[in-house]
């Protein structure tokens, strides 16, 4: 039996827990405004709440429901288009109106939910913060430019939002109806344990329930997502530790990594878009093996080591020998990632992320970057170079590395490294470019991380231009 609360109501069902949310929302409980467009997580017209309890209050995110099994909504509460009708149209609903921020209506209600959802966020509101929520829905008739106007209309509605008793000054201010105020107390009463079942491992569900949402209906699915131990991002001696199922949201908005990683917000933005970084976890990105996987990029230029566990059994693995060929990685059946860990920046450190897609936002990279230095008096004494789609696989730069340890910082090494580099990868060609584009993207990627972490020593111009007359 799944139990959740759907808007106001608790739902106690034995649909399949592969059964997406959407349907049951749709076809089970005849809620229809929420809307079907891509199935695919592209285009947001699914975008509903999700509320977890946390501590006594309910933490709300948006998420896609097509992506979203039922299993993963045990103990939650979901809240539709429908969960925030009033007798008056809410801010977020006035603003779209005034504005004429909407057109046919389809993709009204996500755009409607995911506004709410940033709303429902304990956080200062801006203008900025407030377009980026609606980064994972697409509107087809209206043009972005009245969606904007709405958003700075919602923005300055939650001017004085009280961080202290979000959810009490939203019910005051008409943002959602007052049954929010009893949620926390009736979660409280559906907790339930947590349950361990063989079956295939699920996080977010977002590569997934893309590839094969059918297959996965009734097949036994092993729930990872909201396991607690998974969800913890701890710091020991000089290492992380990152939980399998923390998602891209939660890497984000952490305090302490964004001390270590101060740009660690902007390298997020480039992923995917606010829904899917609520619901896609670490490794279901490891796991997925795509070759342009931004995670792993990340991770892989930060030297990580996956630690995994068969049942009692448990071994660790460095990431960048996880991967044995196209989509095949060293994990043996039933074998899970439980978290992975790196060693935590010095003072010697730089970091960097790069990346290029057809679209700025909620793209797949055609090419991304990261690399991590350890430079001494001038001198690369440690580098770990990783880079997307020039290679079947998420590609370390092994060569690469080995040139630029002990190499002093200066044009000259980045171009000769940049040899190195174009020797050692094997892009192919496909729909995100030719293998000669990509090869061009990385090498002026790899020569924008210099420039970017040593712009007093290493420019642009430089590079471009000796490379060309060499
Ligand atoms: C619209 C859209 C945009 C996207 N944009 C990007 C992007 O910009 N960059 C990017 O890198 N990715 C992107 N993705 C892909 C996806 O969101 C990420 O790869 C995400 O991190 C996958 O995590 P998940 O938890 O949803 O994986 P799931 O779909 O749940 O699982 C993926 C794989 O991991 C396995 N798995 C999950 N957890 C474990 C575990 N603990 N142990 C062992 N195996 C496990 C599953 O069995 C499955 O094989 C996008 C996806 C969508 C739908
Ligand atoms: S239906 Fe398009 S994102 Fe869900
Ligand atoms: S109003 Fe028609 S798709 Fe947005």
């Amino acid at each position: 039996m799944i139990l959740f609360i759907l808007n106001n109501e608790l739902i106690e069902t034995d649909q399949p827990e592969g059964m997406v949310l959407i349907d049951f929302i749709r076809s089970r409980q005849r809620l229809t405004g929420t809307k079907i467009g891509c199935r695919e997580g592209d285009c947001g017209a699914c975008t509903v709440l999700e509320g977890t309890l946390n501590n006594g209050t309910v933490e709300y995110q948006s998420i896609l429901s097509c992506l979203t099994p039922l299993g993963n909504v045990q103990g939650k509460h979901i809240v539709t288009i429908e969960g925030i009708e009033q007798e008056n149209l809410s801010p977020v609903q006035q603003a779209m109106s005034d504005r004429a921020a909407t057109q046919c209506g389809f993709c009204t209600p996500g755009f409607i939910m995911a506004l709410t959802a940033h709303s429902l966020k304990k956080e200062n509101s801006d203008t900025q913060k407030t377009i980026a929520s609606v980064s994972g829905n697409i509107c087809r008739c209206t043009g972005y430019k009245s969606i904007e106007l709405a958003a700075e209309d919602i923005n300055q509605n939650l001017k004085g939002k009280d961080l202290n008793n979000t959810t009490h000054w939203l019910v005051k201010h008409g943002f959602v109806p007052d049954y929010f105020l009893t949620i926390p107390e009736k979660l409280e009463q559906i907790k339930t344990q947590e349950t361990r079942k063989p079956g295939i491992a699920v996080g977010g569900g977002t590569d997934l329930f893309v590839q094969k949402a059918d297959a996965l209906y009734y097949a036994d699915l092993h729930l990872t997502r909201d396991r607690s131990e998974m969800k913890q991002i701890t710091f020991s001696g000089n290492r992380c530790f990152v939980g399998a199922s923390v998602t891209a949201s939660r890497l984000m908005e952490n305090d302490q990594l964004i001390n270590y990683f101060p740009d660690l917000k902007q390298y997020f933005k480039l992923i995917s878009s606010e829904p899917v970084r609520n619901m896609g976890t670490l490794a279901g990105n490891i796991v997925n093996a795509s070759p342009i996987a931004d995670l792993v990029a990340l991770f892989l230029a930060l030297d990580s080591t996956v630690h995994l566990k068969k049942e009692k059994k448990e071994r660790e693995i460095p990431l960048r020998e996880f991967y044995k060929g196209y989509k095949q990685t060293a994990l043996l059946q039933n074998e899970r990632i439980e978290k992975v860990s790196f060693e935590l920046p010095t003072v010697y450190s730089v970091f960097n992320f790069e990346k290029v897609s057809k679209r700025t936002h909620l793209d797949i990279a055609s090419v991304n970057t990261a690399l991590h230095l350890t430079v001494k008096k001038g001198t690369i004494t440690k580098a770990t170079l990783a880079a997307g789609g020039v290679f079947p696989y998420p590609f370390y730069a092994q060569q690469t590395n080995s040139f630029l340890a002990g190499k002093p910082v200066s044009s000259e090494t980045v171009r000769e490294a940049a040899q190195v580099l174009m020797n050692e990868i094997a892009p192919i060609s496909d729909i995100r470019g030719s293998k000669e584009y990509k090869s061009l993207l990385l090498r002026q990627l790899f020569f924008a991380h210099f420039v970017k972490l040593f712009p007093d020593t290493i420019h642009f111009s430089e590079l471009i231009h000796q490379t060309a007359s060499s």
